[in-house]
């Protein structure tokens, strides 16, 4: 398809070589992927709303001074982002209790939390993503504490600025997953936000009716994944309707 250097193929994403020095161009895959990959079908169409979706959420961050890897997007599949460090840790930011939460827990699905809680979990599919304490990031040097600080304002950030702008268009922001990267520049280190924020890294419920409109669709079986990817979308007001993305239905790739 293309000449470009490949850097990294991830389950979702493809990063290669960006055309200048420090940047990089993030590709949104098909591939919709569950419990570490072992549930995995192509969802036609999914990389093209996951693209226009994340484009927005970071732009609109951008607007507001968080600092991300955004720089532009390029075509439907594509965007230009900042080439960083990325820090081995998913962050994840609750409101509501869902997920892995509830089952650990025991928390029913569907209760408001009584603050927002933000969880680490070490970035290694060998291991499944285990859930890891501050004490284990800074023992074994995946992050610092100041870089942990850093981490923890930022998620706080972006989820009252998230949770504010999906519930102006009657989505609850439940939970998302964010990944942070370091940015050199000259001589200075600063952590920034990197990867995606789209349905696949964040648990979006119709305020109304509840119905889920994110990956938990495909998690859970429960169909319809693309219809709700694209009535996110079009609830924030960027589907092109000159582009729908058309989708022929999941594709099974595998099953075990
Ligand atoms: P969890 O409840 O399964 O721990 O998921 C918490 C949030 O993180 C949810 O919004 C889905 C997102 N997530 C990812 O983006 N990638 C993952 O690999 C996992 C497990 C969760």
């Amino acid at each position: 398809m293309s000449r470009r250097r490949k850097i990294y193929e991830g389950k979702a994403k493809i990063l290669y070589e960006g055309p200048e020095p420090g940047t990089l161009v993030q590709f949104f895959k098909d591939d919709a992927t569950a419990f570490n990959a072992q549930k995995h079908e192509i969802v036609d169409g999914k990389g093209v709303l996951n693209n226009r979706i994340s484009e927005y959420v970071f732009e609109q961050l951008n607007r507001i001074g968080l600092p991300t890897h955004f720089i532009r997007r390029i075509n439907m599949r594509e965007q230009l982002i900042k080439e960083v460090e990325i820090i081995p840790l998913e962050v994840v930011v609750r409101n509501v209790a869902a997920g892995s939460l509830s089952k650990r827990l025991g928390v029913e699905e569907g209760s408001v939390l009584p603050r927002s809680i933000i969880e680490f979990y070490y970035k290694n599919d060998e291991l499944n993503d285990p859930i890891v304490s501050e004490e284990h990031i800074t023992a074994f040097g995946w992050a610092s504490p100041p870089e942990i600080d850093d981490m923890m304002a930022l998620a706080i950030r972006i989820n009252d600025f998230l949770s504010g702008l999906f519930y102006g268009v009657g989505i609850q922001l439940v939970d998302f997953k964010i990944e942070f990267g370091r940015l050199y520049e000259n001589d200075m280190m600063r952590v920034i936000l990197a990867d995606e924020i789209s349905p696949d890294s964040c648990r979006l419920w119709d305020v109304k009716t509840k119905d889920k409109m994110d990956k938990d669709r495909f998690r859970q079986d429960l169909g319809g994944m693309l219809e709700a990817y694209r009535e996110v979308a079009s609830r924030l007001g960027i589907l092109n309707e000159n582009e729908p993305p058309r989708g022929k239905g999941p594709v099974l790739v595998k099953s075990d």
